[in-house]
């Protein structure tokens, strides 16, 4: 082989590495947001890649990493997450229940330019004790009973566009007196609130009446929406003005073209 073709396989292998580290997969989303779990479980954030323009957020307010919840180990009764692969971010939910501090936590992670092996954004809404209907045993006890089973065959799973359609819907509802009909609720379908429960989740639905539209879903920083379709679900993440100025989380599961499950994390203070 000539110098000149041995470069050229070089260049060939090189452009093919580049193409790897870019794809931006189901399976290595869901591993980034494991090791965000294993740190969570630990307290100890040494494993996790960060980027060098890395962010770390808590309830809308960002911090430095090492003053964040993330470096406080907890035992975790329940984790669940579900992976953009467009968006190129994941979504983790997860409660502790038995501490002397409880905590039901909604995080998303974002990965820059498709290359999920480095984090540039962690973006947590964590509520305890004190915040918005709060009571994780309560919380785990109806959480546990879902079925999260990936939607069987391709054909039924929801569009990205119906999920957005299904999740901007549901938080225009509190200034859009159309908002509230414009969401297929299923009939058997389950909303948690905090530790609120409420069946079947279309019942007593807010028509209007707030002039201030839940906001932040979209910062400076990046648009915080996870979709996935696999799972037929849409986590936003936005400050719930039109009740206050409430860091919250709003996940949605979609199941047959028909909304099952509805949570909210909603914790009282920014910061
Ligand atoms: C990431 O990949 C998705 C498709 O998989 C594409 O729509 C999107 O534009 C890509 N984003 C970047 C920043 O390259
Ligand atoms: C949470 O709910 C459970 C079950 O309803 C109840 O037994 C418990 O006392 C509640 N915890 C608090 C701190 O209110
Ligand atoms: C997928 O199929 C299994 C087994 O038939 C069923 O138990 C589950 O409810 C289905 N899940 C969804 C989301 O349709």
């Amino acid at each position: 082989m000539s110098s000149i073709s041995i470069a050229r396989v070089f260049a060939a292998v090189a452009a093919l590495v580049s193409t790897a580290s870019a794809a931006c997969t189901r399976e290595s989303l869901l591993a980034s947001a494991q090791a965000y779990v294993d740190a969570q479980k630990t307290g100890n954030t040494n494993a996790l890649k960060l980027s060098p323009t890395f962010k770390y957020q808590q309830n809308n307010k960002e911090r430095a990493l090492s003053a964040g919840l993330i470096t406080t180990p907890f035992k975790l009764d329940l984790v669940r997450s579900t992976a953009d692969t467009v968006a190129c971010a994941s979504y983790t939910m997860w409660i502790s229940s038995s501490g002397s501090k409880p905590y039901v936590v909604g995080t998303q992670i974002r990965h820059d330019g498709n290359d999920t092996s480095t984090i540039t954004l962690i973006d947590t809404i964590a509520a305890t004790t004190g915040d918005l209907f709060f009571n994780a045993s309560k919380t785990l006890g109806y959480i546990r009973k879902e079925d999260w089973t990936p939607i069987n065959n391709t054909g039924s799973m929801p569009s990205r566009e119906l999920l957005k359609k299904v999740g901007d819907g549901y938080l225009d509802m509190w200034t859009d007196p159309k908002a509230a009909d414009s969401i297929p609720w299923g009939t058997e379908c389950e909303r948690v609130e905090g530790s609120q429960y409420t069946n079947p989740c279309g019942k007593s639905l807010p028509h209007g009446g707030s002039s201030k539209p839940n906001g932040m879903r979209r910062t400076d920083l990046v648009c915080r929406y996870v979709i996935d379709e696999v799972q037929g679900s849409v986590d936003i993440l936005c400050q719930f003005d039109s009740l206050g100025t409430m860091p919250d989380s709003h996940e949605i599961r979609v199941v047959d073209g028909k909304v099952k499950y509805v949570h909210t994390i909603t914790a009282l203070k920014v910061g």
